[in-house]
């Protein structure tokens, strides 16, 4: 019996034993594509995020020209501060430019009311109701948002940062203000993720990106608290996907917060991390993206590698282990793809 991509994707999510495990990849509609490039000759990035056509035609792109098995919605983690009431930008030399820095209590509180979210991303729903009638219901369907703790880090430091020190001071020298704005954050992101559920999600991924600058004993306290009181807030048994980059000393901690799938960073040995993790937990990665910027022949070697080391283990999602870069060349993808698709367990 052949499965649809969803059916695959959502089977791998709960642990069932599968034939090969399903494929997408982080960042899949971007700047490597020629066609996502073209679009964005016309129209700038976030426009694309909040015109619900065009979200969807980028969403589509990478599908349209490679077998994958799901769709992530076309959006940004930063549409939650920006819907708080704090701004983005691109900078012209690279990362992100927030309109101010935030770090006191005042500005918390003036921020946009959480229940205000929903209404103001509403866009995001529109987006998703239409590429969800697209897929017709053989592909997986993933929303996405960053952790409280990832936004909060843009919106304190003001922007991409190199050293985190201010993000670090608010929770080491302020932690009112830090807890109210990660509260804040929290209830957002949980009114956020029921919005996408209500309009077609059939996973989503928390992006804790910068999980991994925090000292160990604090990760508790900064992030994954706040992760955990996500997950409880969602429908029992809805899949969770959490990707924390560069916190492999906190997978197991991870592991027990309710999320369905962990997704891991290519500095981890997936196959360890397998066996080290409980069953009811799903894998997530884990090539290095930079694979796809060298050949062919050397991503078909090293896609091969990775899944005949977790041949024979359940619950596992075939991804990179951090978004693909712009460098990444379309025969590389290709054969990633090919790899994947063509392998027996
Ligand atoms: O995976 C996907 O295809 C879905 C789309 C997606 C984007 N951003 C599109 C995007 C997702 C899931 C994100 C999440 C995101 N956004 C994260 C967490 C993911 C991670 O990589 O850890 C973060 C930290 C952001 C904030 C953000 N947005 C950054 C740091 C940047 C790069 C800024 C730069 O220096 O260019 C973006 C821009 C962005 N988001 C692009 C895309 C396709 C590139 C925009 C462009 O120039 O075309």
């Amino acid at each position: 019996m052949s499965l649809s991509s969803r059916d695959r994707f959502l089977a791998a999510c709960a642990g069932t034993p599968l034939e090969r495990p399903p494929l997408w990849v982080m960042r899949q509609a971007g700047r490597y594509l020629p066609e996502y490039r073209e679009l964005k000759a016309k129209s700038s990035f976030l426009q694309m995020v909040r015109t619900p056509e065009l979200a969807t035609e980028v969403t589509l792109q990478p599908l349209r020209r490679f077998a994958l098995d799901a769709a992530i919605l076309f959006s940004d983690i930063l549409v939650i501060p920006e819907a708080l009431g704090q701004g983005y930008h691109f900078r012209d030399t690279g990362g992100i430019a927030m309109e101010y820095r935030l770090d006191t209590r005042a500005q918390v509180d003036a921020l946009a009311p959480a229940h205000a979210v929903p209404d103001r991303l509403n866009y995001v729903a529109e987006a998703l109701a239409l590429i969800k009638k697209e897929l017709r219901g053989t592909k997986a369907l993933l929303g996405f948002g960053g952790s409280p703790w990832t936004l909060a880090t843009y919106m304190v430091e003001g922007g991409s940062s190199d050293d985190f020190e201010r993000i670090k001071q608010l929770f080491y020298t302020d932690r009112g203000t830090f807890d109210a704005l990660l509260e804040k954050l929290t209830t957002a992101i949980i009114a956020y993720f029921k919005l996408q559920i209500a309009h077609g999600a059939d996973a989503i991924q928390i992006f804790d990106s910068w999980g991994g600058i925090i000292a160990g004993p604090d990760y508790e306290a900064a992030s994954l608290q706040w992760i955990r009181r996500i997950v409880a807030a969602l429908p029992p048994d809805f899949p969770v996907i959490l990707y924390a980059k560069g916190t492999a000393p906190h997978l197991t901690d991870q592991a027990f917060t309710g999320v369905r799938v962990l997704s891991v960073d290519w500095t981890c040995d997936l196959a360890i991390v397998r066996r080290t993790l409980p069953a009811n937990v799903a894998v997530q990665g884990n090539l290095d993206p930079v694979l796809l910027n060298t050949t062919p022949a050397i991503v078909t070697r090293e896609a091969t590698r990775l899944l005949e080391a977790m041949r024979g283990s359940n619950g596992h999602i075939f991804n990179l282990g951090h978004g693909i870069m712009p460098h990444a060349k379309i025969e590389c993808m290709q054969a990633l793809v090919d790899t994947v698709t063509g392998w027996k367990n």
